[in-house]
């Protein structure tokens, strides 16, 4: 059993980008690539909680032991995500996009000589951790959320965990001279009620592993060492 702390448990993680259509052809996303995501599925895939990954389009393996649920919108990771029921640890690693066309063209839209060039009308997207952090019966009973700042990391992640109503925040510096999108590492500070943690530069598959130990930890049931 100590091998498996989160048998019986039921998680959901969301990780990789979004993609939101402006026309059949074109759409906004980000450099998500969804390795920090996958590896946290695999890590408490390996503590023996039942996951679900809900990914965004990446070009990274389905990690084995987990169920993979493909989506492509923000519209369609947070109905992925409902779908999966009742869950005890929800982790949104995916880099959701904030916006999305408010109008999607039906059709590509042309350019023709001479036009201006088309403004994009932009609408918010639903916020699924927000969404899953709601109190409520079927809250899960740990969610975690990751902030991807570029400046002012710590005060903004605590900030983030307060409006966004998680438990903990994972907080990671997304500048493009730290590099955290696509590489293999990431440098994260664990952010709870109780204060903040700075953790050393790690493997992307490290972090995840500590991250589920924790996870294991906060409910009563440490991995052996
Ligand atoms: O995929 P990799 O290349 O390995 O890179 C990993 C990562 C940098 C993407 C990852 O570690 C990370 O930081 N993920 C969160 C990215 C993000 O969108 O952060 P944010 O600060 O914009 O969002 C805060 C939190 O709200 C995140 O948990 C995010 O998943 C969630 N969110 C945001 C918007 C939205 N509409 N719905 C959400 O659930």
């Amino acid at each position: 059993a100590a091998e498996r702390p989160l048998a019986g448990k039921r998680a959901v993680v969301t990780s990789g980008p979004t993609r939101e259509a402006i026309d059949p052809v074109r759409y906004i996303s980000n450099h998500s690539s969804g390795k920090q995501g996958h590896a946290i599925a695999s890590a408490l895939a390996a503590l023996g909680a039942e996951v679900t990954l809900v990914s965004g389009p990446v070009s990274i393996a389905d990690p084995p032991g987990v169920t993979t649920v493909h989506v492509d919108s923000a519209d369609q990771m947070l109905a992925a995500c409902l779908a999966a029921g009742r869950i005890d640890i929800a982790v949104c690693a995916a880099a959701v996009a904030d916006w999305k066309a408010a109008r999607p063209a039906g059709s590509k839209i042309k350019k023709k000589a001479g036009m201006a060039p088309p403004s994009i009308e932009l609408t918010p997207n639903p916020d699924i951790l927000a969404t899953l952090s709601k109190p409520g019966p079927q809250r899960p009973a740990l969610v975690v959320g990751f902030a991807a700042e570029t400046e002012n990391l710590v005060a903004n992640a605590i900030d983030k965990r307060q409006r966004k109503g998680c438990d903990w925040i994972v907080a990671n510096d997304v500048s493009p001279a730290v590099g955290t999108f696509g590489s293999e590492r990431n440098t994260v500070h664990l952010i709870s009620a109780s204060g903040v943690e700075d953790w050393p530069t790690l493997a992307k598959g490290e972090v995840a592993m500590r991250l589920a130990g924790r996870i294991a930890l906060h409910f009563g049931r440490p991995t052996k060492a």
